[in-house]
């Protein structure tokens, strides 16, 4: 495995392949990126890996300082994984002077749920992968689902501005209790930790909860809400969603997206300190 840390010499070295496959990522890599490493391999004919720590999707008060930063281990993960590239440039690298242009998703996509969360977050993860897109100038992309409306956002930016990448969704890990795999997960106390699968399991009980013919969303929401909270949780959304666009559907929509797997849930809580995210297509 080749370490690249300027856009020069990764341009310089890729210049000999056709079609780059590429897995951006923030390190701190878990059997989950490792899966999206081993998806994206076969698909192209240099596999490029992104290790960057990207200030502009977090917020002030966010994790940006703490987010664990775990080189080592993430070198001999990506190297067993058969990553070719690790492309790894630093802050002054990247953003050699403050990013003035950025590139903003559309409110109806990137201002719901997550955005309205951590508001700023899709210009932030936009701009970056963007630019990544730019250095790396892959033919095709893996993103994780997990990161459900971030994929979303992606395909569409990638759409909009018609670059010639197919991106590919790779599927959640789980833990063997159903918690999903996480970079965050680090961050849990033990007794956090064992309370952390409740989110998963609030999504399944919504999922049986549909396919048994809820239509009331509203009232399903509400109860997951409240659920979670009672156990001492701060939830920031449980949500069903059309997989679509991710908008609320109307009751009358509810059976037939159902049938045709066109819907998922959606949810963000907090958990001590922890802000955990995850989702399920139903
Ligand atoms: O999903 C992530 O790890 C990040 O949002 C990404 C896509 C690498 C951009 O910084």
């Amino acid at each position: 495995m080749k370490i690249i840390t300027t856009i020069a010499e990764l341009r310089a070295h890729l210049a000999a392949f056709k079609r780059p496959a590429f897995v951006p990522t923030m390190g701190n890599l878990h059997a989950g990126h490792l899966a999206l490493v081993r998806q994206a391999k076969p698909l192209g004919d240099v596999l490029v890996v992104s290790i960057f720590v990207n200030r502009l999707q977090f917020l002030p008060h966010e994790d940006f300082d703490t987010y664990p930063r775990t080189w080592e281990a993430d070198c001999q993960a990506l190297e067993a994984a058969g990553c070719d590239v690790l492309f790894a440039p630093s802050e002054q690298e990247l953003y050699p002077e403050p990013q003035g242009f950025k590139v903003q998703p559309p409110a109806e996509l990137a201002d719901m749920l997550e955005g309205h969360f951590r508001p700023g977050f899709f210009t932030g993860v936009c701009t970056v992968v963007m630019k990544l897109f730019a250095c790396v100038q892959p033919r095709v992309a893996v993103f994780g689902q997990k990161d459900y409306q971030q994929l979303m956002v992606i395909r569409r930016m990638v759409q909009q501005f018609a670059l010639p990448i197919e991106v590919q969704g790779g599927a959640t890990l789980r833990a063997a209790d159903g918690l999903a795999l996480s970079s965050r997960n680090n961050y849990l106390s033990t007794t956090d930790r064992a309370e952390a699968v409740q989110l998963s399991q609030a999504l399944q009980a919504m999922a049986r909860a549909v396919r048994g013919g809820i239509v009331d969303v509203a009232t399903l929401e509400q109860q997951a809400m409240q659920a979670l909270t009672a156990r001492g949780w701060q939830p920031d959304y449980l949500v069903l969603r059309s997989r679509h666009d991710l908008q609320a559907p109307t009751a009358s929509d509810i059976t037939t997206l159902a049938q045709q797997q066109g819907l998922v849930v959606l949810g963000a809580a907090r958990i001590g300190h922890t802000r955990l995210i995850d989702n399920l297509e139903i």
